[in-house]
């Protein structure tokens, strides 16, 4: 496939087990030299293999000008493999219709030109013909940068998970994410503010009928859905839990 210029300097093209030797470098790379190894829950060769000549798969590279990659993400178009509605009561997740948005890494010399979300954008401009309009992801409460980037993208947070499986008998926290974007959520108008680190009372929020909607530091903002709550008589009504 042809590398289509991204504006700066930069190219795209959708990845395929030819690329796969020079992908498992980026990956081995970038989680080197990630701080927090638990942010970020490793495929094996095979399941990256897999993810690169899947039909169910597409992952996108994004090259340099001396064609080198420098940053992927892999969407999964559909749910069950990762089976994440389990985990979540506020909303009802349908399986058809609804995608997964796997791993995503930027080497560190392109960071800061938002290239999470433009692949994440490239992968959501691909399928606007299909019928994929929801997509589904977690995120771990210790990756900051990559909450804040899937926040801005319209994701609202539905689900904590204490124990997500992360790899042959180990378990990371993790938050999972959830968009519509043919039926956004409807907010009450009621807001409150948790602490990002506090697993429990997220899950109070939750049970009550708020999702997360962005993060500040350690504060987690999360809004009512107006099915659980009359509509606050001003929209900027905020409280703590
Ligand atoms: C998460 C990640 C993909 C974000 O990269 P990105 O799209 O380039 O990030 P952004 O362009 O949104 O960066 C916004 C700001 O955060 C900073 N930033 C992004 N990631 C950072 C990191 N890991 N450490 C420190 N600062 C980081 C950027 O430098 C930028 O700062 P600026 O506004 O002062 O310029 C990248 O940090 C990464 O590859 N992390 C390791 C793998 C990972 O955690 N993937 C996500 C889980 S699947």
């Amino acid at each position: 496939m042809k590398k289509l210029p991204m504006g700066d300097g930069l190219y795209y093209r959708f990845l395929d087990g030819n690329d796969l030797e020079e992908l498992l470098v980026l990956i081995d790379h970038v989680y080197d030299g990630m701080e927090d190894k638990t942010a970020y829950i490793m495929d094996t060769e095979e399941e990256v293999l897999e993810q690169l000549t899947s039909e169910n798969d597409k992952v996108v590279g994004i090259f340099n000008e001396e064609g080198k990659l420098i940053a992927f993400r892999h969407m999964e178009l559909g749910i069950e493999r990762k089976q994440l509605p389990k985990y979540v009561d506020i909303v009802e997740i349908p399986v058809e219709g609804t995608l997964y948005h796997g791993g995503a890494m930027v080497h560190e010399d392109y960071r800061g030109r938002g290239l999470q979300n433009r692949t994440r954008k490239i992968m959501e401009e691909t399928l606007e013909n299909e019928n994929f309009h929801r997509a589904t992801s977690t995120v771990s409460p210790y990756n900051y940068f990559s909450m804040k980037n899937v926040f801005k993208s319209g994701f609202a947070l539905v689900g904590y998970v204490e124990e997500y499986p992360a790899g042959e008998d180990m378990f990371e926290e993790r938050f999972i994410f959830f968009k519509d974007s043919k039926n956004p959520f409807e907010f009450s108008g009621n807001n409150l503010k948790v602490n990002l680190f506090d697993g429990k009372a997220i899950l109070k929020a939750l049970s009550e009928g708020y999702v997360g909607i962005d993060v500040d530091y350690d504060t987690l903002t999360m809004a009512q859905l107006s099915e659980y709550g009359e509509v606050a008589a001003e929209s900027d009504l905020l409280y703590e839990i």
